[in-house]
């Protein structure tokens, strides 16, 4: 198969894990015979420094004719400013956007040799398998905002959650679409006893539910769904929810993996490229040092063969592998201090472990 691949390495530790999911994927290409051409682009604080923006328009369409989008992170302190009015997450904001990438997916399991790098009780872990489907395209993040000194002197600010009833019954279709393809549970997240928003997001889940007999729906307010994600974990098999939510249950979640390192995740649209990104940020503490953990960006570009290239069989090659090398007791810092493998040690490890064909 021919592909067209743009891959942004972003700031951070965007680059180091980005090169190990191309190692990866340039290997999956020669292994199976495909063409993936990959090409690099500025996103992010480096294309802050370059042209004086987050994105530009010619990488914005560069991505939008592409097969597909690899991402790293982006962000860092040297863009860190409050004060300052162009910000490299606004890059990602406007790429998210501009594909229309509406649904993230971001898998939740905890590889079974890694149950002790998680600070909760092995017993918790066992089972889980859970699939959050995070909206990306709308609400807190993308509704009207502000921030001003008022006449009477005193400063305000303001950001304002929005959704469209349309908005809401696309991702939880999807979620319940996928539901049926794992443990047919759906459990939705919501405020809804403070925020509009969420009133309106539990009426329409309620009704797609509806149109899912076969399927089990639960409402589950953002609070008390954070304190179950790590109090039964195993109970959740796909939780659905919005923007922001999404956002802080994810990094929640992730410690259930051990690390933030671990966990990859695809942004689709229905039609038009996806994006795949690992859920971890840019780290700049430890970035340029080669340490970080690729596993989360190798295991989004096997989301990105199954997603955007219908690659299912790529795909599971590089997921064994990951297994595989994890297995061997090929860890990172994160996971283990002593004797870690660099991240090209680490990259190298999961390429030797992929099938020759
Ligand atoms: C994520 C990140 C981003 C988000 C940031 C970098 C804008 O935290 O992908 O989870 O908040 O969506
Ligand atoms: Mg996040």
């Amino acid at each position: 198969m021919d592909a067209k691949i743009i891959v942004l390495p972003g700031d951070g530790i965007g680059p180091e894990v980005t090169a190990a999911a191309q190692l990866v994927l340039q290997e999956v290409s020669t292994r199976f015979g495909h063409n993936l051409q990959l090409s690099e682009r500025l996103m992010g604080g480096c294309a802050i420094d370059r042209s004086g923006r987050p994105i530009t328009e010619e990488t914005l369409a560069d991505c939008a004719a592409s097969d597909a989008v690899l991402l790293g992170a982006v962000g860092g302190p040297k863009w860190d400013d409050p004060r300052a009015q162009v910000r490299p997450e606004q890059g990602l904001l406007a790429l998210r956007k501009g594909l229309g990438v509406f649904a993230n997916l971001r898998p939740v399991r905890p590889h079974p040799q890694l149950l002790k790098a998680s600070p909760l009780k092995r017993a918790l872990l066992r089972g889980v398998d859970l699939l959050v489907v995070r909206e990306l395209t709308g609400g807190i993040y993308f509704g009207e905002r502000g921030r001003g000194l008022q006449p009477d002197g005193r400063e305000r600010a303001f950001d304002t959650m929005v959704y469209w009833d349309y908005e809401v019954e696309r991702i939880v279709q999807l979620a319940f679409k996928l539901a049926a393809g794992r443990r047919s549970k759906v459990t939705s997240v919501d405020k809804a006893n403070i925020l509009d928003t969420s009133r309106m997001w539990r009426a329409v889940a309620t009704k797609v539910g509806a149109q899912h007999p076969h399927i089990a729906l639960d409402h589950q307010l953002v609070d008390t769904a954070a304190m179950r994600l790590v109090a039964q974990p195993a109970a959740f098999d796909v939780v659905v929810t919005e923007n922001m939510f999404g956002d802080i249950l994810t990094d929640e979640a992730a410690v259930l993996t051990g690390s933030m390192g671990n966990l990859p995740s695809a942004s689709l649209s229905g039609n038009g490229p996806g994006l795949y990104e690992p859920i971890h940020g840019s780290a700049p503490d430890i970035a340029g040092k080669g340490i970080a953990n690729p596993v989360g960006a190798i295991l989004s570009a096997a989301l990105l063969l199954r997603h955007s290239l219908q690659l299912e069989r790529e795909a599971v090659a590089v997921e064994k592998a990951v297994d595989g090398a994890l297995r061997a007791g090929c860890r990172t810092a994160d996971l283990q201090p002593v004797q870690a493998l660099s991240t090209m040690q680490m990259a190298a490890a999961i390429v030797q472990r992929l099938p020759k064909r």
